[in-house]
């Protein structure tokens, strides 16, 4: 395989593994998209920010942003073959621009830390609840006992450090043995399996919860709860959910051979997401407002409603015992990706083998998530930006770090990278090329840069 720019291959092209094909990219790369992103954090996304106008907002960054932000990110992952600072690096250098290109992936990266530092600690939540729902605990719960039982599970230090400590340890393992067969067949067995489940839900909601109530709060358009700030939580939930803006999907794109169309796989990816995404908060919000519960109760939102429908239908417990296995695993593939760029950049860039790359990663990571587990408890009244350090984090990754790289992510592919290269890349027609070249040259930047602007005021005044 030859590199941009001609030359000798260096030694971690060569040793570089690659999906078995279109189907293995397709998977992994909605493996990496569909996680606590679609069930934990969309449902209390729309709850905390007022349902439809949310909704409408994030199905049109998905569109307008998400999908051309993708394609750029793929992109330019095949065309270096690299690790994501490595290939801005290579392209600028192809493209005679600047060297400091390469800060985009090294911010993804740092944005790869922080988002897993948290991500471990909620798929740890879900690693505990996977153990009460095979004891039957959630048997006829009710409302407010599946309250109690979320609260007492964040007062618990010890608990969710361990919880985290595992999951890192689960994710770390496998990122440590590099792009791997076994985790592309997992994928292909237990993400219909994922589906089926998801519509099992879907039905219970409609039988036992208010999906009419739950339809019309995702989707009756209600443009008076319209924000900035809503606007820009869109838009973060978008970035966050495709998992683009930080190189997961550069360094996916990096794996992939070249005689494979990136706008349709992309296309694949992003309609799986979004369509897992709204089936999953329509399921939930079936259950919320069957049960009377509070459509805006934040973080814990998932938590509170499904031992509840678990609890009380027929099979609950196998059912609740695996729809938190899977859970689990939409998690365990999405968080391989997010550590992928910084490991992958730390074995290539040092002389560290990628295994014992995986352990300064994951240990760094792994750290600072035990303060996240403590931010509940023991460090409740630490305070960044205003808000404890769960909230910040995912503040700070989705609604900013990730828009932004995502911005330099288009920048580049549209005004740095030359035509012809992306179009040998993109493999479309002609029409859907020129869509994608104007809407990553002029679309995508603005709206970026105007929700940011409107956020800091500066369009009101
Ligand atoms: N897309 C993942 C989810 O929805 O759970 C989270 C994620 C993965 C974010 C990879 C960012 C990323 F680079």
């Amino acid at each position: 395989m030859s590199a941009p720019g001609g030359g000798r291959v260096d030694p971690d092209v060569r040793s570089r593994g690659h999906w078995s094909g279109r189907l293995g990219f397709v998977l992994a790369a909605s493996g990496s998209a569909i996680g606590l992103g679609n069930i934990w954090k969309f449902p209390y996304m729309t709850g905390e920010n007022g349902g439809s106008a949310f909704v409408l907002v994030y199905l049109a960054c998905i569109a307008v942003v998400g999908l051309p932000v993708m394609m750029a990110e793929i992109l330019l992952g095949r065309r270096a073959q690299r690790n994501p600072a490595r290939a801005m690096a290579t392209l600028a250098h192809e493209a005679r621009a600047s060297k400091h290109w390469r800060l985009v992936g090294i911010a993804g990266i740092v944005a790869g830390a922080i988002i897993l530092s948290y991500y471990s600690v909620v798929a740890g939540w879900m690693l505990d609840y996977l153990v009460r729902a095979s004891t039957g605990s959630f048997g006829n719960i009710g409302a407010q006992d599946a309250t109690r039982a979320f609260d007492g599970l964040l007062a618990d230090g010890l608990r969710l450090s361990l919880w985290h400590t595992l999951f890192m340890l689960m994710t770390m393992v496998v990122v440590a043995r590099g792009v791997h067969r076994g985790l592309e067949a997992a994928n292909r067995a237990l993400m219909p399996a994922l589906v089926a489940i998801l519509v099992l839900l879907l039905g219970y909601g409609v039988v036992e919860g208010d999906m009419a109530r739950a339809v019309s709060f995702m989707f009756d358009a209600d443009f008076s709860k319209l924000t900035p700030g809503v606007i820009l939580a869109a838009m973060g939930q978008a970035f966050f959910t495709l998992s683009i803006g930080m190189g997961a999907m550069m360094a996916y794109g990096s794996y992939l051979r070249r005689d494979v169309s990136i706008a349709q796989t992309a296309c694949y990816v992003a309609a799986a997401d979004t369509a897992f995404a709204i089936l999953a908060g329509l399921a939930v919000f079936a259950i919320v407002f069957g049960h009377g519960m509070a459509s805006a109760a934040g973080p814990g939102l998932v938590m509170h409603t499904l031992p509840i429908a678990f609890g009380n239908m027929p099979g609950g417990t196998v059912i609740g015992f695996l729809f938190f296995v899977l859970i689990v695993f939409a998690a365990w593939t999405s968080a391989i990706s997010i550590a992928e760029p910084g490991v992958s950049w730390c074995a290539e860039q040092t002389r560290l083998t990628r295994a014992q790359a995986s352990v300064v990663i994951g240990g760094i990571i792994w750290l600072v998530g035990i303060a996240v587990a403590l931010s509940f408890n023991a460090w409740k009244d630490f305070r960044l930006f205003g808000l404890g350090l769960f909230d910040a984090f995912d503040y700070l990754a989705s609604n900013v770090m990730l828009p932004l790289g995502g911005l330099m992510i288009v920048a580049f592919a549209g005004w740095v990278l030359s035509s012809a290269h992306a179009r040998e890349e993109l493999r479309c027609g002609d029409r859907l090329f020129a869509l994608w070249r104007s809407t990553v040259r002029y679309v995508s930047p603005v709206v970026i840069v105007l929700i940011f602007l409107s956020l800091t005021g500066v369009m009101s005044t």
